[in-house]
């Protein structure tokens, strides 16, 4: 049957990654219980709402905001979805407080939506004057203002290194350190902004603001986006029925890479070092790996979304 997929949604600008691709395989035209571990505005759930009239969602997200512009969008599918404010690295409490044994399908489609950088009041971006927070959940954790207050500044320049692969990190580190001892705190987006500029000079692309690099380091290690994915896939699978599917979207090649050695893993690829006479390592076999090579956006999508530009989708069957 030939399938709408709802597509930017209401008057957000951010339009779901990878949709199409993502609804065929989750399956989601058997109908049954989903989890969106990201709800974000509701596009993905949307999609997968409209797959079936058999299908429930359940979703979460540790954004308020965003659950009350899902709840908005959602509404007219009325008992069929249901959205919890929760990180979803906690997803077997959730489950269990939900009473859900078990899903048919899950869905994490990783990092921050365009809707939220897009806030001129969240600290996400160097476009919009603000005070530097960058918390995914505004009522709870350490804001990258405070962050940059408390860390030293080679901790400092291994984050922004890392995480935005930025050249020029330990010099962004030491103005932002100098700053500091000077009595004037990084406290704004401005404020980070133009110490990036001095630090790295003007962009010789027209395209990328130089801050660009380091404001995606500093909102990673403020939400710790990195953090227990591991733990969280493993959990996700213990979560599937059999036959379930895990979809996982990420867009850095950090988080790719975990997804990727964890659904090896769990595909029973034995994880000791070469040569041991005999396997330690625990390794089980739980799940099929659908996409050897992850999913990417096509041409036309990256034409009309450019965040799609890096998504990577990975598709696992629970055995
Ligand atoms: C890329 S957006 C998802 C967009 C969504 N698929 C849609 O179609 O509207 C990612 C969402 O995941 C949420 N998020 C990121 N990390 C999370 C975590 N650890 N737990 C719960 N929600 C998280 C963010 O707040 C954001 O709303």
């Amino acid at each position: 049957m030939a399938m709408a997929f709802g597509g930017q949604g209401p008057d957000t600008g951010h339009r779901p990654v990878l949709l199409r691709e993502t609804i065929e395989a989750l399956a989601a035209a058997r109908g049954g219980l989903f989890v969106d571990c990201t709800v974000g505005l509701g596009g993905h759930s949307e999609a997968i709402l409209q797959a079936s009239s058999e299908t429930q969602v359940l979703g979460i997200d540790r954004d308020e905001e965003a659950l009350e512009q899902a709840r908005k969008r959602l509404a007219e599918f009325g008992g069929r979805i249901r959205l919890v404010h929760a990180d979803f690295r906690e997803l077997t409490r959730v489950l269990a407080t939900a009473k859900v044994d078990s899903a048919r399908g899950i869905l994490a489609d990783l990092g921050v939506s365009s809707w939220q950088l897009d806030s001129p009041s969240r600290g996400f971006s160097f476009r919009h004057q603000a005070p530097l927070d960058m918390r995914m959940d505004a009522s709870s954790g350490e804001t990258a203002a405070e962050l940059l207050g408390r860390l030293s500044e080679v901790d400092i320049a291994k984050i922004i290194f890392e995480f935005g692969e930025e050249r020029r990190s330990r010099r962004i580190a030491r103005l932002i350190v100098e700053r500091r001892e000077s009595g004037r705190a990084v406290e704004t987006t401005e404020d980070l902004a133009r110490l990036v500029e001095r630090a790295v000079g003007k962009s010789k692309s027209r395209r990328i603001h130089p801050a660009t690099r380091t404001f995606q380091a500093l909102r990673i290690a403020v939400n710790r986006e990195l953090e227990r994915l591991d733990q969280f896939t493993a959990d996700a699978v213990d979560a599937l029925e059999p036959d379930g599917r895990l979809a996982i979207i990420s867009f850095h090649s950090l988080e790719d890479r975990i997804i990727k050695r964890t659904f090896l893993k769990l595909s029973g690829r034995c994880q000791c070092p070469p040569r041991v006479p005999q396997c330690t390592c625990g390794t089980r076999k739980a799940v099929e790996i659908l996409t050897r090579r992850p999913l990417v956006s096509s041409e036309i999508e990256i034409a009309e979304n450019p965040r799609a530009r890096s998504a990577k989708l990975r598709v696992a069957r629970k055995l």
